[in-house]
C-alpha cells in the first residue's frame, strides 16, 4: 500500500486500512504508514497501540513509563516523556527526526475529582495543562514530522461539551475537556492547507484506571471504535465532534 504522502484527498481512505498487517505487507520499496501514540501505557492508549499495529502501522507509542504490556508490542518506544514538559516533547521531536508521521493520536490525559464543595483550583489547572495544553503543545512540535496528508485524533471527552453538560460538577476536567476541543477546532481549520484533518473523539466511558474500572466499555472496544472514526475522517469532516459509536456531539 501507498503511504499516500503527496496525494490528494481520496489518499485518506486508503492511508487508514482495516486489512491486517500480515494481509497487507507493503512490497518493496513502499511503506508502512506510521502513528505516534502518547499515554500509550495502559487504557485506550494501549488499546489503540495494539490496534493500530494490528492495522498495519508502524507505531511510536509515548509515555512517561513503559508497562510490560506495552514493552510487549512491536513499536518503537519513546519513555520518559511527560507531556505537560515543554522540554521533554522537545527532546522527543529532536529524537523522531527522519520519522514521518500519518496519524498523531493525543491521547494522553487525566480526570481528577472536585466539585464545588472541594474545589481544588491546583487540580483545575493540572487537568488544563494536561489535557488541553498539552496536546496542543506536542501537536505544535510534531508538525514538521507529519506527512502530507496525514490525520490527528484529540482523545476528549464529552464531559467537554457545553451543550451536553446536564449534571454538573467535574469543573477542571469539564473545562479542560472543553479547551481541547476549541483548540482542536482552531487545528481542523488551521492544519487544511497542510492536508492534515483532526478529529475530535469520545471514547465512552471506558474501564479504565481513570473510571476507576467502572464503565460501559472495555478499552479494547472503546479503541476499534475510535480507530474506525479515524478510518472515516477526512478533510471534508475535519473538525467534528464525534462519540466512537458514530454519534455527532453537541459543542
Ligand atoms: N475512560 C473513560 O471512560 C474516558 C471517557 C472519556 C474520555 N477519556 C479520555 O481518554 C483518554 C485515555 O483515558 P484512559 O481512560 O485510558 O485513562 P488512564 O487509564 O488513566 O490512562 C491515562 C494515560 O494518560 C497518561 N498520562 C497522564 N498524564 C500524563 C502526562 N503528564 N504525561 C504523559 N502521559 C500522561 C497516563 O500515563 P501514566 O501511566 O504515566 O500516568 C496513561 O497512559 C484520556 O484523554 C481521557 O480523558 C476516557
Amino acid at each position: 500500500m501507498l503511504r499516500g504522502r503527496g496525494l490528494p484527498c481520496e489518499g485518506f481512505s486508503a492511508m487508514l486500512p482495516r486489512a491486517r498487517r500480515e494481509e497487507r505487507a507493503p512490497g518493496p520499496g513502499v511503506s508502512m504508514p506510521t502513528a505516534l501514540v502518547t499515554g500509550a501505557n495502559r487504557g485506550i492508549g494501549l488499546e489503540l497501540s495494539r490496534g493500530l499495529i494490528a492495522r498495519g502501522y508502524d507505531l511510536v507509542a509515548v509515555c512517561r513509563q513503559r508497562s510490560p504490556e506495552l514493552a510487549a508490542l512491536p513499536a518503537r518506544i519513546e519513555d520518559d516523556v511527560d507531556v505537560t514538559s515543554g522540554a521533554d516533547v522537545a527532546a522527543l521531536a529532536t529524537r523522531l527526526a527522519g520519522v514521518t508521521l500519518d496519524l498523531l493520536v493525543n491521547n494522553a490525559g487525566i480526570l481528577l475529582r472536585g466539585g464545588l464543595d472541594d474545589l481544588d483550583l491546583d487540580g483545575v489547572r493540572r487537568q488544563l495543562e494536561v489535557n488541553a495544553i498539552a496536546p496542543l503543545r506536542l501537536t505544535r512540535a510534531l508538525l514538521p514530522r507529519m506527512a502530507r496528508p496525514a490525520k490527528i485524533a484529540m482523545i476528549t471527552s464529552r464531559m467537554g461539551s457545553i451543550g451536553d453538560n446536564s449534571s454538573g460538577g467535574a469543573y477542571g476536567y469539564r473545562m479542560s475537556k472543553a479547551a481541547l476541543n476549541a483548540a482542536s477546532v482552531s487545528l481542523a481549520h488551521d492544519l487544511r492547507g497542510r492536508e492534515i484533518a483532526v478529529a475530535i473523539l469520545h471514547p465512552g466511558y471506558v474501564r479504565t484506571d481513570m473510571t476507576g474500572g467502572s464503565g460501559q466499555s472495555e478499552p479494547a472496544e472503546a479503541a476499534a471504535a475510535l480507530l474506525d472514526r479515524i478510518e472515516e475522517l477526512t478533510l471534508e469532516n475535519s473538525g467534528t465532534f464525534w462519540h466512537a459509536q458514530g454519534e455527532v456531539l453537541p459543542w
